[in-house]
């Protein structure tokens, strides 16, 4: 079992589950669901070596340092420290 955590909030998830289940819950929003939109977009704080490897669409969106696309990414295991970026 792993954990999202963006300040205050957090929220267990199992290991190799999608982030897009479950960090509505910790305040990320979201659009598309397809990696299009970027309201997903989150800086990783802590714990990139978590996430799934970036996907052809996060790639191509151009994300910039430590950034994601929550819809993109699934935990493989441990915590991740997030900050939504708008
Ligand atoms: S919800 Fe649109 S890019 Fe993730």
């Amino acid at each position: 079992m792993g954990r999202l955590i963006n300040e205050d909030k957090q929220v267990d998830v199992p290991d190799g589950e999608a982030l897009v289940d479950y960090a509505e819950a910790i305040g990320v929003e979201f659009g598309c669901y397809s990696g299009a939109c970027g309201t997903c977009r989150i800086e990783i704080l802590k714990g990139m070596e978590n996430l799934s490897d970036l996907s052809e669409e996060e790639t191509d969106f151009g994300l910039e340092g430590a950034e994601r696309l929550t819809c993109q990414c699934t935990l493989n295991q441990g915590e991740v420290s997030l900050r939504p970026v708008h």
